[in-house]
């Protein structure tokens, strides 16, 4: 066990050096595919007005499903942090921001007001929705100015665990992230009580760090070898943080709130609790335990899995896990342990009705280092399994990193000087995904769940590439448009499309 101080304690920042990742995007196209058109050119590639994207809206539209409406504002929130107060963006007046809770096939309406100073768009991540609502700004929208306002409306379609954030700067690095759970109305869950547990890196306006100086920080560290500096917990050399993160953050929070000052979940002694957990943290791997109990892994990335029994789980940014917990009378420490890093996250699970004081928590718990799922041996359900067959055609998805700065490149090119992976509508493609870095990349999609290249072929839509390591996936590709697929560490993200 680590000292108590060193695991909860808000210690100065420092970042650790270099990383870049690179956007390729994928790109639909129902007209037929080009090629022999030239790297990078956007000659062939469909915009967010093609007529096949709403042609293929009016294929989710189910008669008699609902329509609600939500109204979401981003602006500046104030946040306590156990008594560290920030102001950070978010949405709504809190961090998380408001939960969305909606029906699969409901057609969802967010009516968006941008209360921020600077242009962002959400992002609805996982959600395989119509390409012109899927908010990557310069590519299937305009940002939307500060001030401005934008109807995002679109058919939900699959049930699951889901999260939304912009897709622009270093946003995804304050506070702007919230929920949002698709029910199925033809399954009622096989639970007594229901939580969404969200992880988050935190450093915004701790000791006058923001994103963007941890950001300048690594570039300005450039193409030094990972682990070069890393705050008091390590020194040059530390190489086991910076596989799995480049920046060593003060806090890690679970739903907004720091181990100072935690959260308590409660769900009645003997009776089964969901756990829907989110990683929406920027450059944190997550391996979250609870101290007492087993976990009952019933989902992946909201698409569920026959359920397979562990003790702890891993969660890479922008993954979601869903758990069952047989719930034990008494109170328990939730523990989310940050791979390769000190510090971990804290909140309570105690059984309703039960007084007794919390103990001391300590990181990491004996659960930590119990069974835990490879996600390649999960098995997707028959409702969600993509079918059976070949793939009909490879391609290799390289992971390289820029040795002389701080950028990643996927092909060996940033965002902006990639050429673009084109696929035919309908077409069943095998991404092999290869990383040829000492940094874990989480791969994400959008607009599409891929099934995962293994006998179990669980569907995801984030897929953690291990260091110097690869994994393959199969994606059918129905949705038209262009598609970004990226590292979601948000700081390789970033530097990805700078200069
Ligand atoms: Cu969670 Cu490209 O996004
Ligand atoms: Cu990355």
């Amino acid at each position: 066990m680590v000292a108590p101080d060193r695991v909860w304690g808000r210690r100065r920042f420092l970042a650790t050096s270099s990383a870049v990742a690179a956007g390729v995007w994928l790109t639909g196209c129902s007209t037929g595919k080009r090629p022999d058109a030239a790297p990078g050119s956007t000659g062939s590639l469909m915009l967010p007005t093609d007529p096949a994207i709403a042609a293929r809206e009016a294929q989710r539209q189910v008669a008699g499903r609902g329509s609600p409406t939500v109204d979401l504002v981003a602006g500046p929130v104030t946040v306590d942090l156990g008594g560290i107060v920030v102001v950070t963006s978010g949405f709504g007046d809190t961090v998380p921001g408001p939960l969305i809770r909606v029906r699969a096939r409901d057609e969802l309406t967010v009516r968006f007001t941008n209360r921020l100073p600077d242009p962002t768009a959400i992002h609805w991540h996982g959600l395989a929705i119509r390409n012109d609502m899927d908010g990557v700004p310069g590519l299937t929208q305009d940002p939307i100015e500060a001030g401005g306002e934008f109807t995002y409306r679109f058919v939900v379609p699959d049930p699951g665990t889901f999260w939304f954030h912009p897709h622009m700067g270093m946003d995804l690095d304050r506070g702007m992230y919230a929920p949002i759970i698709v029910d199925d109305p033809d399954e009622p869950g096989d639970y007594d009580a229901e939580d969404i547990l969200i992880l988050d890196d935190w450093l915004d306006g701790i000791d006058g760090g923001t994103p963007e100086t941890a950001l300048a920080d690594l570039r300005a560290a450039g193409g030094m070898d990972h682990g070069g500096m890393m705050g008091d917990g390590g020194g040059r050399g530390m190489m086991g943080m910076a596989a799995f993160g480049d920046v060593d953050y003060p806090l890690h929070l679970i739903n907004g709130r720091a181990p100072s000052d935690p959260v308590t979940f409660t769900a009645p002694p003997g009776g089964r609790l969901r756990l829907r957990m989110i990683n929406a943290g920027s450059d944190t791997v997550y391996r979250v335990a609870i101290g007492g109990h087993a976990m009952t892994v019933t989902h992946l990335d909201g698409f569920a899995i026959r359920p397979v029994e562990g003790d702890t789980v891993l969660l890479s940014m922008g993954e979601r896990v869903d758990v069952l917990v047989t719930v034990t009378e008494g109170v328990w420490p939730i523990v989310a342990s940050a791979e390769g890093k000190p510090r971990a996250g804290l909140a309570w699970l105690r059984s309703t009705g039960s007084t007794i004081a919390a103990p001391e928590p300590v990181s990491p718990l004996p659960e930590h280092s119990g069974r835990m799922l490879d996600v390649g041996d999960a098995v997707a359900t028959e409702v969600v399994a993509y079918p059976q067959g070949a793939p009909d055609r490879q391609i290799d998805v390289w992971l390289g990193q820029d040795m002389s700065a701080y950028r990643w490149t996927i092909n060996g090119a940033t965002f902006g000087d990639h050429d673009p992976l084109r696929i035919e509508s309908g077409e069943r493609v095998r991404l092999v995904f290869r990383n040829d870095t000492m940094m874990v990349h989480p791969m994400h999609l959008h607009g599409h769940t891929f099934a995962l290249a293994t006998t179990g072929g669980a569907r995801k839509d984030t897929l953690l590439v291990p260091v110097m390591g690869s994994a393959s996936v199969d994606v059918i590709a129905d949705n038209p448009g262009q598609w970004m697929l990226h590292c979601h560490n948000t700081y390789h993200l970033e530097a990805s499309t700078l200069r």
